[in-house]
């Protein structure tokens, strides 16, 4: 990375550490350092030093940790138009990277599902470490918990599972949609058709963007 960068970076960190990084400053930041660089600058910023492990927590058919690039949540965070007083849930949330993310860039709270302990544990630590981040990290099987997630409003899956696990996860946030409009975002994961979803972008290559369609019940955002 530029010394330009690893400075910003550096300047960024201590203004998130003294709790005082405006949603703004950290995104001009961000998008002055050349795209890839990104992901290297994001992980100075949070401190973030190598990508764990993972451990017999993570259930056969599952997917390890791999942080989900800065561009494609650059680009989920613009084309769902998250706001700050969306809920962000990432299912299958690792180091609460994305999550982090999320929120610095747009003051979003956000909250992370994953399963493994030892990468729950590191969440908290971001999360304690980044004092103004407004990130709850729940230890757990997303599939089993996703629906619980009433106050959600945008569930973002960076490929954590497929098959019956990604049908359950959908079927299990319908009625969250009947409560009020959410989106659902995935990126590398291509999402099972669900009448209640609808495209709010036309597909791109990695990412998709849903939301929930009006006649459900819930007021259109
Ligand atoms: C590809 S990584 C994505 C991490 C994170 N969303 C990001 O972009 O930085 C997938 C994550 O999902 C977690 N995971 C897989 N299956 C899960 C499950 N059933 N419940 C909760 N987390 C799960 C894995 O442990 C891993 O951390």
């Amino acid at each position: 990375m530029k010394r330009a960068h690893w400075e910003s970076a550096g300047r960024i960190r201590s203004l998130l550490l003294a709790g005082d990084a405006k949603p703004e400053v950290f995104r001009a930041a961000l998008t002055d350092v050349a795209p890839a660089e990104r992901d290297a600058w994001l992980d100075a910023v949070l401190g973030i030093e190598s990508i764990p492990d993972d451990g017999p927590a993570l259930p056969r058919g599952c997917v390890p940790y791999l942080p989900c690039p800065v561009d494609a949540i650059l680009r989920m965070v613009d084309g769902a138009g998250v706001q700050a007083s969306d809920v962000f849930v990432d299912i299958g949330s690792g180091v609460g990277r994305a999550a982090a993310l999320v929120h610095l860039l747009t003051g979003a709270a956000a909250i992370g599902l994953e399963i493994q302990p030892d990468l729950v544990r590191a969440s908290r630590d971001l999360a304690a470490r980044l004092k103004a981040v407004h990130f709850a990290p729940i230890e757990g099987d997303a599939v089993r918990l996703a629906g619980f997630i009433m106050i959600g409003t945008i569930f973002f899956l960076y490929c954590p599972f497929s098959g019956d696990r990604l049908e359950k996860v959908l079927d299990d946030l319908e009625p969250i949609a009947r409560t009020r409009p959410i989106r659902v975002c995935s990126v590398d994961l291509p999402l099972p058709p669900r009448p209640w979803l609808m495209p709010a972008l036309p597909p791109t290559g990695d990412l998709a963007v849903y939301r929930s369609v009006p006649s459900l019940g819930a007021a259109g955002t």
